[in-house]
């Protein structure tokens, strides 16, 4: 199998792509993402997800808004106060902050977004609705690498969940849970960093490392 199209090398190449040209995507490229989005799992079948193409500027300029109060609120602090999760080094994360900053200021110049939803009704949005629509979000991710598109998943909107969804144009029981910024990347992709299976897979007994990693 070509490398390109190796499952293997999309999964381990999809990294968050938040330096974007303001490019036009082809709608025939978005409508690959959608599909495969909507190959994911979901609970019972039941496919509640629902998807809202952005390509309005001022709608997107006015969800990054509180895009923005957000990031100088409470994400931007807690990066600078953190120290580089696992299998990271301080450099590349500096990278990370520089790149997270860079989307924040121009969220809404990505030329279209995807907003993942879910149409709940009445039931409040919790962990297992949410697993109704992640596996959605992820495929949608790969699709995006696989067609040598650049998108990140972003929730930090949710950090001003009413005025954004208001924004959205949400009606009543439908919830947002990400925004994909789609456009051409800027830079290259490559491998993700993350630290060992060693350090996290365990068998039998919490804390007793799985044997399976030996082999
Ligand atoms: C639940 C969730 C929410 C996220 N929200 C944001 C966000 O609002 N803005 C952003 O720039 N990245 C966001 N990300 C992307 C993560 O920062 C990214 O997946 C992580 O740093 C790993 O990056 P990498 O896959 O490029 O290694 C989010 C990821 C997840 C899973």
């Amino acid at each position: 199998m070509p490398e390109e199209t190796d499952l293997f090398h999309i999964i381990h190449t999809t990294r968050a792509m938040r330096r974007l040209k303001p490019d036009p995507v082809p709608d025939a490229l978005i409508r690959r993402i959608l599909d495969a989005g909507i190959a994911a799992a979901n609970g019972s079948n039941r496919q509640t997800w629902r998807f809202l193409v952005i390509k309005d500027q001022k709608i997107k300029k006015q969800i990054q808004i509180f895009y923005k109060r957000a990031f100088e609120e409470v994400v931007g602090p807690r990066y600078f106060a953190s120290e580089p999760p696992p299998g990271v080094t301080r450099e590349r994360y500096m990278r990370q902050h520089a790149a997270v900053a860079y989307l924040t200021d121009h969220f809404h110049e990505a030329p279209v977004w995807i907003v993942a939803c879910l149409d709940e009704g009445t039931a409040q949005p919790s962990r297992m609705s949410g697993a109704s629509i992640y596996p959605a979000v992820q495929n949608m991710l790969l699709a995006a690498r696989a067609l040598g598109l650049g998108t990140t998943l972003t929730t930090r909107h949710l950090l001003h969940e009413e005025e954004a969804e208001a924004a959205l144009g949400l009606p009543a029981g439908v919830h947002s849970y990400a925004i994909l910024p789609i456009g051409y990347p800027m830079g290259r992709f490559g491998p993700v960093s993350r630290g060992p299976l060693e350090d996290i897979v365990y068998e039998d007994e919490w804390g007793k490392p799985y044997s399976g990693l030996q082999s």
